[in-house]
């Protein structure tokens, strides 16, 4: 199958326009199409029809077990997929939707069983990126859309990561440039009084616990998770990908450990600590959590085998967005090394 690339332009209504009309189209025809969203790249398809959704399942090597988010332009959209909303979510809704929250709530069934993987429940959000919301309005479909990446890659921030991994095996590829966020939308489990972070993201836990009581994170158990994905290896680079906890002086010692024994090393870091190490390659990851966020994943892909040996990254602290970068990177990684 050959992917059409669909570049949404700056300056030409025009042009966009027939871009989301020929995206939708695709969408409502069963095809697959991946889109930009304000977090990371979606790979869609229409969450009501089972044939379609099983494609994003086969694109991706996804486990089948693993339910998707619906992805809405409306709160009335969103109201149409669950059974009832509590007031807080209502709350949560005027607060942060459209955005990169997602909340769980139970299904009324009306998208194909395939999206839930078979659960009761279902995974919705409202994302806040104009393309999206576009494409959304254009198909008036709840779009199933999980990131539009292969599975266990890191996911996709630009639409050259989306063709990297998945040209040939999607219909559409809709280029909106880089995304905002970087890292995934909050998932939360919506409980009667409160809520569990079963996936920390772009909406931190602080804002959240303005509107409504989180409950402890749930610990992972791979034989029981809250949440399919998480006991699925995510986020992972070629190359391994090592966390030192500390100073610049703490990675450069491991750095130089590491290519003495004639490894190939990269750093990627926070600019206080990359332009304080050396390494055969180096990251800057930027000055603050926002930024870190935004250009994480682009970094992990950036290291190719045989190229790189090793990454070291730092250990980032876990306020807002932090706790979602660690999330990730710890999922990534495959050691943490601490003085
Ligand atoms: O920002 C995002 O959320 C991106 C963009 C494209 O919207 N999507 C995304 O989807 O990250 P995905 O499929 O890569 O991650 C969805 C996560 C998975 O960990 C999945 O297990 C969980 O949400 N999830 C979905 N439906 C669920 C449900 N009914 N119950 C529990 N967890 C659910
Ligand atoms: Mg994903």
């Amino acid at each position: 199958m050959e992917t059409k690339r669909l570049i949404i332009g700056n300056n030409n209504d025009m042009h966009n326009k027939a871009v989301v009309e020929e995206a939708a189209a695709l969408l409502s025809a069963g095809e697959i199409v991946a889109f930009p969203t304000e977090t990371v790249y979606g790979l869609g398809a229409d969450a009501t029809n089972e044939k379609a959704v099983a494609k994003i399942f086969a694109a991706k090597g996804r486990p089948q077990d693993n339910p998707l988010i619906a992805h809405v332009a409306t709160v009335e959209q969103l109201r149409g997929l669950v059974d009832n909303l509590p007031q807080y979510v209502e709350d949560l809704i005027k607060a942060y939707s459209p955005g990169p929250l997602t909340y769980i709530l139970p299904t009324n069934g009306t998208c194909a069983t395939n999206v839930t993987a078979g659960l009761s429940t279902i995974g919705v959000r409202i994302p806040d990126h104009p393309v999206a919301l576009a494409i959304l309005k254009a198909c008036n479909l709840p779009i199933a859309a999980p990131s539009a990446n292969v599975s266990g890659k890191p996911s996709p921030t630009a639409a050259n990561h989306v063709f990297e991994d998945l040209q040939g095996k999607i219909a559409g590829l809709v280029d909106g440039g880089i995304t905002g966020v970087g890292l995934e939308s909050t998932v939360i489990s919506c409980r009667a009084d409160d809520v569990v972070i079963l996936r920390p993201g772009g909406i931190t836990r602080e804002q959240i616990e303005k509107i409504v009581p989180v409950a402890d994170i749930v610990k992972e158990d791979n034989a029981k998770p809250a949440s399919p994905g998480m006991k699925y290896k995510h986020y992972s680079p070629e190359v391994p990908l090592w966390l030192v906890k500390g100073n610049a002086a703490a990675v450069q010692k491991v750095v130089d450990n590491e290519q003495r024994k004639g490894k190939k090393v990269a750093v990627l870091a926070s600019r206080k600590i990359y332009e304080q190490v050396q390494a055969d390659q180096r990251i800057n990851l930027g000055d603050t959590l926002p930024e870190v966020a935004n250009r994480l994943y682009d970094a992990l892909r950036t290291f190719k085998k045989g190229e790189i040996d090793l990454i070291l990254t730092e250990v980032f602290p876990e306020s807002g967005i932090g706790e979602a970068i660690m999330n990730r990177l710890r999922k990534a990684m495959t050691k943490y090394i601490e003085e």
